[in-house]
């Protein structure tokens, strides 16, 4: 055959996919999918989460090697500071064979107030998926509105997603499936606070929070959980919150962008500290998290925090095995 006919064959191989899949917009198109909420995912997509974090973290601990994300690049947008979710995002994406690239918005035209939109279309055209850590929940819908790629949230003033399913990851291995169980939530009715009344709408654990007057969670993310799970409540009472619990959450005081008002937080949440007392009257085989960074002597005390009962280092590990899991399904499309 002249030389020509194959060039030729190998030009319509090419052209219909034979070795390249779709063209690379309709691979993108039909790879969207975010996570900014846990309110937008259903509980088949929560079960699908933890059942890969788990199958990945079992062959991680075998050393097996996974890579399904060769080739891909991940865009870490970070506007506040991160130890945890930053550098297990960046291991996630590197044992998936992926490749993150951090971004520090200040260094960016995003400093200087190119539009997000603008930002978010250009990174589409040279990212597959992007974490982004900000202060307004309206900007990183803004910018997944614009976005070609998956957008997952990695800390929001109003939610923390991610956190929270690789939390309720670690609640599955010490407690079992988290339907039927008790949980408490003591402090700040805070971002993590609301990622967990999302995800208790959708599970239908029962969450009770215990919140100083005025730092109750918002009213509009409390009422929609409410119309799918109704054991979800709110009080002031520590110890009533605590009482019969068998996961007893919490997180600091003043969170980030909140450090002028640490002085008068510490006053109005003293309280509302996880200590042993509040131990007493939660189930004897409670267990206890935080998803750090803790202040012991503050909103939990040293003994509990570095006591038998505490699961934060489990919770810190499972951050990576539990982004592995979103990478994984979110870039490879297998969320429908
Ligand atoms: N738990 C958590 O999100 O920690 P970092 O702020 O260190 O990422
Ligand atoms: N509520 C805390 C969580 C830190 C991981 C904050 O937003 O600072």
């Amino acid at each position: 055959m002249p030389i020509f006919k194959i060039g030729e064959l190998l030009y319509f191989a090419i052209e219909i996919g034979l070795f390249t899949g779709p063209s690379l917009n309709e691979r993108k198109f039909k790879l969207k999918k975010d996570i900014l909420t846990l309110s937008e995912l259903e509980s088949s997509d929560f079960t699908l989460l933890f059942d890969r974090a788990a199958a990945l973290k079992a062959r991680y601990k075998k050393g097996i090697s996974d890579r399904p994300l060769s080739g891909k690049s991940v865009g870490l947008i970070f506007d506040k500071p991160s130890t945890r979710t930053r550098i297990s995002f960046e291991a996630a994406a590197i044992q998936l064979g992926a490749t993150p690239i951090f971004i520090s918005s200040g260094d960016t035209q995003m400093a200087r107030n190119e539009p997000i939109e603008d930002t978010a279309r250009v990174l589409s055209r040279y990212l597959d998926g992007i974490a982004f850590r900000t202060f307004s929940q309206d900007l990183i819908e803004q910018f997944a509105a614009s976005s070609d790629i998956p957008v997952i949230n990695a800390l929001t003033d109003k939610y923390h997603p991610c956190q929270i399913l690789s939390d309720l990851l670690t609640v599955i291995e010490h407690k079992g499936p988290c339907q039927g169980l008790n949980v408490a939530w003591i402090g700040d009715g805070n971002n993590m606070a609301h990622s967990w009344i999302n995800a208790a709408a959708a599970l239908g654990f029962t969450l009770s929070l215990a919140c100083p007057k005025g730092y109750a969670p918002d009213k509009g993310v409390l009422a929609k959980a409410l119309e799918k799970n109704s054991a979800i409540s709110v009080t002031t009472d520590p110890l009533e919150a605590a009482r019969n619990a068998d996961v007893i959450n919490t997180d600091v005081w003043a969170s980030m962008g909140q450090e002028e008002e640490q002085a008068q937080r510490q006053k109005v949440f003293a309280a509302y500290q996880v200590n042993s007392l509040l131990l007493d009257v939660a189930d004897k085989d409670a267990i206890v998290m935080h998803c750090l960074p803790a202040h012991r002597g503050e909103e939990i005390t040293a003994d509990v925090l570095d006591g038998p009962r505490s699961v934060v280092w489990d919770q810190a590990e499972n951050k990576m095995h539990m982004h592995r899991a979103i990478l994984d399904i979110l870039l490879s499309g297998k969320m429908a």
